[in-house]
């Protein structure tokens, strides 16, 4: 009997946690579109998977007359669960307690299921709905953030962490996420900014709108800060369960084998690529006239349009693609796309998935604009990237390759395993107008007709070195080939590169062009 009633307390505690909030704030939330913390949970979870911990953690806060204040859990609910049948640790921030700020034991659950995701090497995902460190508790809210930042750098590279904006996100709550993996945003819902439009107003006196300063469409196309746009949160859990069928579960494992489809027959990679070097194409089109089932998961397709990045199969295997994408800028490496590049590459190289990268591009952005960004800094970031990563690293040469451009796109010299060309491609120190006119500037200006002579020595040029036979009379390129044959080369670099093991300088790490 004791026990009987010892287990309705249980019950009866927990329907008081269970209420968030309270009404008014639930009510208030869900007008906004938004699901209640747990509801998200069970939303993204497998059915039934989830169990929740530390249900009854309070905060123990006292000025401010936060003595007086009851917050459920302190406004965050952690726990375990499966995706796919295999375990995730989660945390959701209830944004119906206190805005869902973060005091010292909110931030203790969070730094607690994060320690068990890195001692069990099972991915971390945080969903993020919070007005940043709880203003109340002070240096304690820091303390606490700072505590979150150390653990998601120490599991960095170990286990994946996604991060999921759903709400106002400020401050500490916008950091941890930049820190993660990959950061997913929701329509009008999702908002990340340092400091919110009254801290704006107070300090500079501008207005400015939540959405305006940092909403979902700002994120994934002007900042780069977000990785995937959903329409609606169940769009947005869509995502990440479609990510997690393509990533391994830590850096110890591989990412799960599938039966291998062939691509669709709608994408006949002959018919892609222009003849005209000049024109532009889709290269989305030739990554899926190679991946199994032509299902390509492109990340970040909002923004740097000029590179395009994103996991597909290729015999049942998880691969990354990296490509140019000669519809924006004609594929050219700039400070946007540079980082792009090299973070994908990076997140590859860390969790064991084999690159593939397709090149065709003019070289690195020419311009003022590029070089006071720091395009130097930020295009050594690739160099870097793919001079660095050991993954299986197979490049196909479309069209063109000049410049820094050739070299920085997983050339042979960066130590690609395989490269591949196309027999349009062009590898060159430049395109043929602009060497033309620099090493026969003096013959062109002197001859009785100069552009006669300049179109003969563009010509002379193109001859020489627009193709891949100069490359592959080198060994630079290993076989130049019919693009019908991209596949199958490509899966047969992929099944011989299985087991592929280099050794580099031992080092605690390197000091990247960040
Ligand atoms: C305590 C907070 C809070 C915070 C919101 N609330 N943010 N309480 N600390 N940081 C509370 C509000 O007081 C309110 O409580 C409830 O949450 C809902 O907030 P509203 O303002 O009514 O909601 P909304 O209009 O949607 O605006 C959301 C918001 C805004 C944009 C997030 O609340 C805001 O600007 N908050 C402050 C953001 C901020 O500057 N945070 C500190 C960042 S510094 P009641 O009781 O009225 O319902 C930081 C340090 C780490 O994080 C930096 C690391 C590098």
């Amino acid at each position: 009997m004791a026990l009987k009633r010892k287990i309705q307390e249980l019950q009866k505690r927990r329907e008081e946690v269970l209420q968030g909030g309270g009404e008014k704030a639930v009510q208030k939330q869900v007008s906004m579109g938004k699901l209640t913390a747990r509801e998200r949970i069970v939303a993204l979870l497998d059915k039934g998977s989830f169990n929740e911990y530390d249900m009854f953690v309070e905060h123990d806060a006292r000025d401010f007359d936060m003595d007086k204040k009851t917050l459920y859990g302190d406004g965050v609910i952690v726990g375990t669960g499966t995706i796919h049948g295999r375990p995730v640790a989660i945390f959701a921030q209830d944004f119906t307690i206190a805005g869902g700020s973060l005091g010292l034991m909110h931030s203790r659950k969070i730094t607690k299921i994060m320690d068990h995701a890195l001692k069990m090497r099972m991915p971390l995902i945080g969903i993020n709905d919070s007005g940043g460190a709880r203003i109340q508790e002070g240096v304690n809210s820091l303390a606490g953030y700072g505590e979150i930042f150390y653990r998601n750098t120490l599991s960095s590279g170990v286990i994946p962490q996604i991060s999921v904006i759903l709400g106002p996100c400020a401050g500490g709550a916008v950091y941890s996420p930049a820190l993660t993996d990959f950061v997913f945003v929701v329509d009008n819902i999702s908002k990340m900014f340092i400091t919110g439009p009254s801290v704006i107003k107070t300090v500079l006196g501008e207005d400015i709108s939540m959405e305006d300063l940092g909403g979902a469409r700002i994120h994934s196309t002007i900042t780069g800060n977000a990785h995937f746009f959903a329409k609606n949160e169940k769009e947005c859990f869509g995502q990440i369960q479609k990510l997690f069928s393509f990533i391994p579960w830590n850096n110890e494992e591989k990412p799960q084998k599938i039966a291998s489809k062939p691509p669709k027959r709608d994408y006949k990679i002959e018919d892609i690529v222009p003849s005209d070097p000049k024109l532009p194409y889709d290269v989305r089109d030739v990554i899926k006239a190679v991946v199994d089932d032509s299902d390509f998961f492109e990340i970040m397709e909002g923004w740097a349009l000029n590179l395009v990045i994103g996991f597909g199969r290729m015999g049942g295997r998880t691969v990354g693609f990296v490509a140019n994408q000669p519809i924006f800028l004609a594929g050219v490496l700039d400070v946007d796309s540079s980082d792009k590049a090299a973070r994908f590459i990076r997140y590859c190289d860390a969790f064991n998935i084999p690159i593939v990268t397709f090149v065709d591009l003019p070289g690195y952005l020419p311009g003022v604009d590029q070089e006071h960004a720091g395009v130097i800094r930020h295009g050594a970031k690739v160099l870097y990237a793919y001079s660095e990563a050991t993954v299986p690293k197979m490049t196909v040469i479309i069209r063109k390759a000049y410049g820094g451009g050739y070299i920085a796109m997983s050339s042979r010299h960066l130590r690609a395993d395989f490269v591949f060309a196309w027999p349009s491609a062009e590898i060159a120190v430049m395109g043929p107008e602009g060497a033309a006119n620099i090493i026969f500037r003096k013959e062109i200006s002197k001859a009785e007709d100069p552009e006669k002579m300049r179109k003969q020595k563009v010509k002379e040029y193109k001859d020489k070195f627009a193709n891949p036979y100069v490359a592959a009379a080198k060994g630079y390129v290993d076989s130049v080939i019919e693009p019908c044959e991209t596949r199958k080369l490509l899966l047969h670099a992929l099944e011989v590169s299985e087991n592929k093991e280099i050794s580099v300088p031992k080092k605690k790490h390197g000091v990247p062009p960040f």
